[in-house]
């Protein structure tokens, strides 16, 4: 290994053959998210040829969304990239979002006429033309210099909704120039409310329906991956990233806290929030109240006790507690709970046109994908989100002709099965 870094130009260049090498395990960092913690490759055999160095070169050339995963794996510093991909602990709950999917079996129908395919979904009123959501992520700019705004115009392209993180490193006012329409607006609270009601006036300002309140990250979480990744990372993070506790100095590059007196924050934690945070929301805001990372029957009732306007069933992407359950088996009892009162979106391991198929049968009325577009933004830019958008669409109308269910309502419980 020695003798390969020294006759590498740079460590950069030598960490980008790392990157595309099965080499890469030999270091102690993962060797590819498709197949060790998103688990695709593994199965398509995609990452086989990723490893043998066939990168696409353009979006146009992506067969499916790992295609993205292994240029961004180049083009995204390692730390960041890093940053993107980790799980917490052991990755259990990051590779059972994924296995989860495998778990369940299709019924496809047959001698059904599925000439022409309906994905389209009604969210709060709105019809959209497919269920596909994008998942709000922090600091995109890590990614791609154009981040949230590249992932606007290709939602706007494309006509999805978009999920904007609190922290953000666009403003919810350019991404909403950048979408052309209103976004949703995704809440970490703080411990301090005047900070909290500043972000939910901003978003409101900006013309967002709907907030987005994520629960299940009250305290931080062991990413080792990430460290790992960080620590393959020769830049020098000091000079973009703020020391631990410096709250004032980790949103400096998060705008929407410009201009906030954020004296006496040390970070995003709110160890104390309580249901009755829900409520306070809804007392506080005209937009309406998603509940974010619901995983229970039991949680699910709460929501609806306590006037949230609808659930994303979530494990944050695996990256919060280490559950080791994946979303789509916890979908079921939050479906059950909510019994149709209020819309049950999901995230978590979405790669293929049949996992959504799956979700849908299960009772979700959209699903959110999150690292896959990330993977865009990074090989490309908003040329890369729109492919893994065209891509994803394209396999679930592919998906729902083969099962026979040519429209969102034709998709019902009996379209699987447990494996
Ligand atoms: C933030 O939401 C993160 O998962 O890092």
């Amino acid at each position: 290994m020695k003798e390969l870094a020294e006759s590498c130009t740079s460590r950069r260049s030598f960490l980008r053959f790392l990157a595309g090498s099965p080499l890469l395990s030999l270091v102690g960092v993962p060797s590819c998210t498709s197949r060790n913690s998103s688990g695709g490759g593994g199965d398509s055999g995609t990452s086989d040829l990723h490893d043998l160095g066939q990168l696409v070169s353009s979006p146009e050339d992506a067969i499916n969304v790992f295609d993205f995963e292994a240029v961004a794996r180049n083009t995204i510093p390692p730390a960041h990239f890093g940053y993107m991909a980790t799980g917490v602990d052991d990755d259990a709950t990051l590779r059972a979002n994924r296995a989860g999917f495998g778990r369940l079996h299709l019924r496809p129908r047959r001698l059904v006429d599925v000439t022409s395919v309906d994905m389209s979904v009604e969210l709060f009123g709105e019809r959209w033309e497919s269920p596909i959501v994008l998942a709000p992520a922090g600091s995109q700019r890590a990614f791609h210099p154009e981040g949230e705004a590249a992932v606007a115009r290709a939602a706007r392209s494309k006509g999805h909704l978009q999920l904007l993180s609190t922290v953000t490193t666009t403003s919810v006012e350019d991404v909403t120039e950048a979408r052309g329409a209103p976004v949703w607006y995704q809440l970490y609270p703080t411990t301090r409310w005047a900070v909290t009601q500043a972000l939910l006036r901003r978003a409101e300002s900006a013309g967002c329906p709907v907030v987005v309140l994520t629960v299940d990250l009250p305290v931080g979480s062991n990413r080792e991956t990430a460290e790992r990744w960080a620590r393959i990372d020769g830049r020098d993070c000091a000079s973009c990233h703020a020391a631990a506790g410096d709250f004032a100095g980790y949103v400096r590059r998060k705008p929407m806290f410009d201009g906030l007196d954020l004296s006496g924050l040390t970070g995003l934690d709110t160890p104390g929030l309580t249901w009755d945070f829900v409520r306070r929301l809804k007392d506080n805001t005209n937009m309406l109240v998603v509940v974010k990372g619901i995983v229970t029957r039991e949680d699910a009732a709460r929501c609806l006790q306590h006037g949230a306007d609808g659930i994303i069933v979530s494990n944050h992407g695996g990256r919060a507690e280490e559950s080791g359950r994946a979303t789509i088996r916890s979908l079921p009892e939050v479906v059950e709970a909510v019994a149709g009162q209020i819309p049950v979106l999901v995230d978590g391991g979405f790669r293929r046109g049949n996992d959504i198929l799956k979700a849908m049968a299960l009772g979700a009325t959209a699903i959110c994908i999150g690292r896959p577009y990330l993977w865009g933004l990074g090989a490309f830019g908003q040329p890369g989100v729109e492919a893994v958008l065209d891509i994803l669409r394209a396999e679930t109308e592919l998906a729902m002709r083969l099962a026979g269910t040519p429209s969102i309502g034709a998709i019902d419980r009996s379209s699987v099965v447990r494996a």
